[in-house]
């Protein structure tokens, strides 16, 4: 609901509007609150789905006074908008900013964070309800938390409700994500611990879901006997973009595998929840990233590739080395790409691998799930090669282009039997046109509401690192010696085709 003298263009609202409350940004100059944060409230505000007792208290190293902060997110929302502004609902949205000035470190500014807390709630009646959000380097991430609390900050009762949102990379192995987790759960509670990873805040993520669940044709066939196998691609055409410094450290195992991967992955492969409580559904989940086969080190080598790119010609253009890119070492070891070939033991998932790979500096931006189905027998076809008939494959097309496609043979026209191979395709936007968005909308409002079914819980993060941290130690053992080892504008080294060859299989390229 908003102030009345605010006439809304925005289409009726779908979903209840968010608990009153002020959201605290540590790291509100940054870019993630410029490009993400602050598009997706004005975008929740233009839903109706933020409360009119709303507020936000940014908090960050550079000195800005409030009126600064007002101007600068003014600014920073025509460049970042998804969509057009209404002037009425900018004045609204920017005159509930605020601004605190300070080093995150600092215990001082804490307690001028409570006082300043203390104003902001009795002026936009936020009800005491406070969530704070770490926008900021990882290693920021417990220090703050036990801070706010020592402060008294994260101290709920039945009048209000404290949150804290954790942005990503939590932790960089599994010794020291469970040292987080430990960290953070000594001063707050579970139910308070906000993991975010805005994959879940994709429409077709969390349709993956819908389709499986709300439809009683798939899952009947959704399992070892009728699935071949199930591969999973995360293509990025962008480098590190500016990044250098905290990409160098990560590397795209640790970047991209143990939270947007997993996720993907155990979306995919989970039983169906009892309901769709946030408990019934991560249960679920955490089974599946629980029954990953963890790869012993000599699987490490046969089962896991890595990659660097090289210069190249990228979209006609001339793409620089990955080691000529500032911030990274001329010698850069790290990976820009990673593919693997993962093992689910439980009896649905038995047998059945579940290829995975991603890269920055592919030749197409595009994450999809193929789910390859057996194939069909061949008596029938027996004049046929064996290899002209091609497998059902279901396409779960996460992005750019969202839908679902199916693959299948068809007889192609003429007076012999000859097969062709069609794609039956769905795309969301003939169907429910599109809403720009930033991913980050319903994130935020599900917090505001205490719904965290989209939100990692400290059991699943620990055990995606289980997965990913033997590849680690290998791989910090035994250091690449062939990198940069794909040219960018690639589909990555050789080793990843080899990968799925060696099975008699090939990874799907979609190119446009
Ligand atoms: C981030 C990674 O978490 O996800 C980036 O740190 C990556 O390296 C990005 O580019 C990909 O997100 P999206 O939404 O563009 O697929």
């Amino acid at each position: 609901m908003l102030e009345k003298d605010v006439t809304l263009p925005a289409p009726a609202r779908i979903g209840k509007p968010a608990d009153p409350c002020v959201m605290v940004i540590f790291g509100a100059a940054g870019d993630l609150t410029r490009r993400k944060l602050i598009p997706a409230l004005y975008n929740l505000a233009k839903a109706q789905l933020l409360s009119r007792e709303f507020a936000v208290v940014g908090v960050a190293h550079r000195p800005m006074s409030t009126d600064d902060f007002r101007k600068k997110v003014s600014d920073d929302m025509t460049k970042f908008a998804t969509g057009e502004i209404d002037p009425d609902l900018r004045e609204w949205f920017v005159r509930r900013m605020h601004y605190l000035t300070g080093d995150f470190g600092d215990k001082n500014i804490y307690t001028q964070l409570k006082d300043l807390l203390d104003k902001v709630d009795k002026d936009h009646s936020a009800h005491g309800n406070y969530f704070f959000y770490l926008a900021t380097g990882s290693d920021y991430f417990g220090p703050i938390v036990e801070q706010l609390a020592a402060a008294g900050l994260m101290e709920q009762n039945n009048e209000h409700w404290r949150r804290v949102i954790i942005e990503k990379p939590f932790g960089r192995d599994i010794d020291s994500a469970r040292a987080l987790n430990a960290q953070l759960l000594r001063v707050a509670t579970e139910k308070q611990i906000y993991r975010i990873d805005h994959y879940l805040g994709k429409e077709t993520v969390q349709n993956i879901l819908a389709f499986r669940f709300a439809n009683g044709i798939f899952e009947p066939i959704w399992n070892r006997r009728y699935i071949d196998h199930i591969q999973i691609s995360v293509a990025e055409t962008v480098g590190v973009e500016g990044r250098g410094s905290y990409y160098d450290i990560a590397g795209a195992l640790r970047d991209m595998v143990p939270n947007h991967i997993m996720q993907l992955i155990s979306l995919t492969a989970m039983e169906p929840p009892i309901s769709f409580q946030a408990d019934a559904v991560r249960d679920e989940q955490a089974k599946i990233l629980h029954a990953i086969q963890p790869f012993s080190a000599e699987e490490v080598l046969t089962k896991t590739v890595r990659g660097q790119y090289g210069e190249g010609t990228a979209g006609g253009q001339h793409v620089p080395a990955y080691r000529a890119e500032s911030d990274v070492p001329n010698d850069s070891r790290t990976e820009t790409f990673v593919a693997m070939k993962l093992m689910i033991d439980n009896w649905r998932w038995a047998d059945v691998p579940f290829y995975l790979r991603t890269g920055k500096c592919m030749p197409s931006r595009n994450t999809h799930i193929v789910i390859q189905f057996r194939r069909a027998p061949f008596v029938l076809f027996r004049d046929t090669q064996v290899e002209n008939l091609v497998p059902n494959q279901l396409v779960l097309h996460i992005q750019p282009e969202e839908g679902i496609s199916l693959r299948f043979a068809a007889k192609a026209p003429g007076p012999i039997m000859r097969l062709g191979t069609v794609d039956m395709n769905f795309e969301y936007a003939d169907y429910f046109g599109t809403t720009p968005s930033t991913g980050y909308e319903r994130l935020l409002h599900d917090c505001m509401i205490g719904d965290a079914t989209l939100f990692q819980r400290a059991d699943m993060v620990e055990a995606g690192w289980c997965v990913v941290s033997p590849v680690l130690d290998v791989w910090k053992a035994l250091p690449p010696r062939n990198f940069p080892n794909y040219p960018a504008g690639t589909w990555g080294p050789k080793e990843a085709d080899e990968l799925l060859e060696r099975d008699g299989r090939h990874w799907r390229n979609f190119e446009k």
